[in-house]
């Protein structure tokens, strides 16, 4: 679905932010793209989104290279793809509704699934007592909340989550990563790029890891990678721990913020067997 063919990227500078990366990210994986600040990670999100273009090679989005969408067809590709970033992004002189409910606005998507689906998915995230709220009224950890559920109300075929907890404390970082990994298990990609490696550790889902440019290592082979993780840390509560100590004890309430209802579920259950007959 997501695959990079041979991709380089200079900069005008002359600064190597890609050098020849391939890979290719399946439908419904959950792919965490790791590595040090400058290794390249935002860079390869820009080129899905199709913000940057490869000096060299390829980036295919469902089959069509994404740079030879004309202008025109940009944002067809743009609403297939949810986008979540370290610094929220938020309207701030929107409520919590209204910033998601704009994003389904400029999809023209009409008023009544709007009433609808926007309380849904502010549920989802646990925020519905919070929906009137503006995002200073928020803490950190609630803004990257109401982010998501904007990224996933117009039903996106893949969340990219660029360093969505560069700015969070340790407990808020564990609930945006298990709200997004809900995301993932009801049907959706996910692609995250982090350099926490709690993250990655709590996750037990494929890593690439980038490096100065470069894809050194891709942990492609779950198995492989469930055996090293098991080998440092063997149950879920202690995986936990590899986030910071402080997250374990307040698993409880993480769990609660993360646990989608079962009637919720239903709903984005209905919503991706709804997409997957359009698309066919
Ligand atoms: N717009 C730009 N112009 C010039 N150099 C850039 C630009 N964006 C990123 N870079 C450089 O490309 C490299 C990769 O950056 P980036 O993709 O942002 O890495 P990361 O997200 O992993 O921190 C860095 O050396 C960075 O300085
Ligand atoms: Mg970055």
């Amino acid at each position: 679905m997501i695959y990079y063919d041979r991709v380089s990227k200079i900069y005008a500078d002359n600064s190597v932010a890609l050098d020849d990366v391939s890979f290719s990210i399946e439908p419904g994986e959950f792919a965490s793209i790791v590595g040090h600040s400058g290794a390249g990670k935002t860079t390869l999100i820009k080129m899905l989104l199709a913000e940057e273009r490869p000096t060299s090679g390829a980036v295919f989005f469902e089959s069509t290279n994404v740079h030879e969408i004309p202008m025109s067809r940009i944002n067809t590709l743009r609403r297939k793809i949810g986008t979540v970033f370290q610094d929220f992004k938020l309207l701030p002189n929107k409520t919590a509704y209204e910033n998601v409910a704009f994003a389904m606005e400029v999809a023209d998507r009409p008023d009544d699934e709007i009433h609808s689906d926007v309380p849904h998915v502010l549920e989802l995230v646990d925020l519905a007592d919070k929906m009137n709220n503006f995002p200073d009224e928020l803490s950190g950890g609630e803004q990257q909340r109401v982010a998501i559920a904007r990224a996933i109300v117009n039903q996106p075929d893949v969340v990219v989550a660029d360093e969505p907890t560069g700015n969070l404390d340790p407990v808020s970082t564990f609930e945006i990563v298990q709200i997004l990994k809900k995301i993932n298990d009801l049907g959706t990609t996910v692609v995250l790029t982090t350099h926490n490696k709690g993250v990655i550790d709590s996750l037990k889902k494929r890593v690439i890891t980038m490096d100065r440019g470069k894809a050194i290592c891709d942990f492609a082979d779950l198995s492989d990678h469930d055996a090293l993780l098991r080998q440092q840390r063997r149950v879920t509560d202690k995986h936990l721990v590899a986030i910071e100590p402080a997250a374990n004890s307040f698993a409880g309430n993480v769990f609660d913020v993360a646990g989608f209802r079962d009637r919720e579920v239903a709903v984005i259950r209905r919503a991706n067997r709804r997409r997957r007959q359009r698309m066919r």
